[in-house]
């Protein structure tokens, strides 16, 4: 899980938003969660025994009622966006990843990696209130990111566009102008035949070093979808379905836990470096949540039962360290004590990747995965809303998220927790689960 990294220019987040906004329709669906932990949160300080336990297969699949204050988290995300929209007008300036000391987002440009999720933010909340004031001002952000389109320089294109394009033309105007420049967007130029991979990284496409992150995964579905659309060609499916092979080919170690970040030489196709970007280290785990929600994504997509296994391997591995309190603690599974800091922004893509997966487990898996993203939901939603921060209270909805630790973004809010949180709700709104 670990929240996403964010990196310089590179940034992974997902699919999620675009299958979020699938989920978010009323007509699509989508799951949901909720979580129990109440009252177990985290402010920090050194963790203890109990924290470091992980919660018991009888906990997983209680059936006890997960209560989620689902009035009480829509009301606050309003207040908390009301507020946002007055900082960030619609223009060039978006919310960036993590909330800054005093509590306000920084700003970035509609490149950054999480440009998208502001109007995400706003068509989330649509989805969950169906008032229209929210598609509105949604709407009104689009011309600003209207450009990036056509930035082809990484893979967080995908965020971008998934996150704010493509629930309007999901749920506004599939037919419209809007529904072409979302069409237009395409990874495809990223992508080597010679080694059946995008290259996450990058601008120079003929270099040798060719950089690939876990997080990659979450933006395939930009090429699913396009495949689908009028115009739209099957090779772009292929190179998606080759990508998710490729990843789940080289990224898994034998306990499932996963790599962040590999490399490979284009010229040996062989693998040069397995390791990490911003995790504790090149042999911890840091990913997890994102390889749940982009192999579940990827089964979604082509119905191929190897990436719903993929998916089921990495909730495993999650849920095996999950902490009893259900959220995330560390920010990188194998974090040493002395770093004992809470993600909640993976916690979010986690439940959410979870409950959608819950769609299509087999056999006991199923309850078990929608029980565990409920209580996971169900711990953010009454232990981490900003609102029980510290002064300065965050402008963010979810407290505690963990970026890249190395760059000191840890106990902040993040645009990207927020969103998978919302997107989360929405998906289990649409499961009629809350
Ligand atoms: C949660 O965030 C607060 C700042 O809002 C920080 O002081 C605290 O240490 C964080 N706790 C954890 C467990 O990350
Ligand atoms: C450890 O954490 C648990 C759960 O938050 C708490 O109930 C318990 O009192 C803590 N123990 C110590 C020794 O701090
Ligand atoms: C959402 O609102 C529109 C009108 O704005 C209405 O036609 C539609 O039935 C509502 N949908 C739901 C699920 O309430
Ligand atoms: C991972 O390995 C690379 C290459 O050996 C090294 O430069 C880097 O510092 C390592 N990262 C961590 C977090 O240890
Ligand atoms: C996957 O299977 C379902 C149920 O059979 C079907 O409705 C859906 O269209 C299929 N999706 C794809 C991408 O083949």
């Amino acid at each position: 899980m670990r929240a996403r990294h964010r990196l310089v220019q590179m940034a992974p987040v997902s699919l999620l938003s675009l299958a979020a906004c699938l989920a978010a329709a009323p007509d699509l669906a989508a799951a949901a969660p909720a979580t129990a932990a109440a009252g177990s949160h985290g402010t920090g300080g050194a963790p203890n025994a109990t924290l470091l336990s992980t919660p018991t297969e009888a906990a997983i699949s209680a059936a006890d009622p997960v209560p989620i204050p689902l009035d009480k988290v829509l009301s606050f995300a309003a207040q908390q966006l009301k507020a946002t929209r007055k900082a960030f007008p619609p223009g060039d300036a978006f919310p960036g990843r993590a909330t800054l000391p005093d509590g306000s987002w920084p700003e970035v440009d509609r490149t950054d990696w999480v440009a998208g999720f502001y109007p995400g933010w706003l068509w989330q909340m649509h989805a969950l209130t169906n008032k229209s004031e929210w598609s509105k001002a949604a709407t009104k952000l689009l011309p600003g990111l209207e450009e990036t389109q056509y930035d082809t320089g990484s893979h967080d294109i995908g965020f971008i566009m998934l996150s704010s394009y493509g629930p309007a033309y999901r749920r506004v105007a599939p037919t419209s102008t809007l529904g072409k420049r979302y069409r237009s967007i395409l990874l495809a130029q990223r992508y080597s035949p010679r080694l059946g991979m995008f290259r996450s990284w990058g601008k120079d496409l003929k270099r040798d070093e060719f950089q690939v992150v876990i997080d990659n995964m979450m933006n395939l579905e930009l090429m699913w979808v396009a495949s689908r659309l009028p115009g739209g060609k099957t090779s772009w499916r292929d190179m998606a379905r080759s990508h998710a092979r490729a990843t789940a080919a080289h990224f898994f170690r034998p306990d499932s836990s996963t790599y962040h970040k590999l490399e490979f030489s284009l010229k040996s196709r062989k693998v040069t470096f397995r390791g990490t970007r911003q995790g504790y280290s090149n042999s911890s785990t840091w990913d997890a949540a994102w390889a749940i929600y982009g192999f579940t994504q990827a089964y979604e997509a082509t119905n191929k039962t190897e990436f719903r296994r993929v998916a089921g391997k990495a909730a495993e591995l999650f849920l095996k360290r999950l902490t009893p309190d259900w959220v995330p603690f560390y920010w990188d599974f194998d974090a040493p004590a002395n770093m004992p800091y809470k993600d909640t922004s993976a916690g979010a893509v986690a439940a959410d990747g979870l409950l959608r997966l819950s769609r299509w487990a087999k056999g006991e898996a199923q309850g078990r995965y929608r029980s565990a993203a409920l209580r996971m939901l169900s711990a953010l939603a009454t232990g981490y809303l900003s609102s029980s921060a510290p002064a300065p209270q965050p402008a963010s909805v979810l407290r505690n998220g963990t970026g890249a630790v190395f760059r000191g973004d840890w106990g902040t809010g993040t645009s990207y927790g927020d969103y998978y949180f919302l997107e989360a709700l929405a998906v289990g709104r649409s499961m009629k689960l809350l």
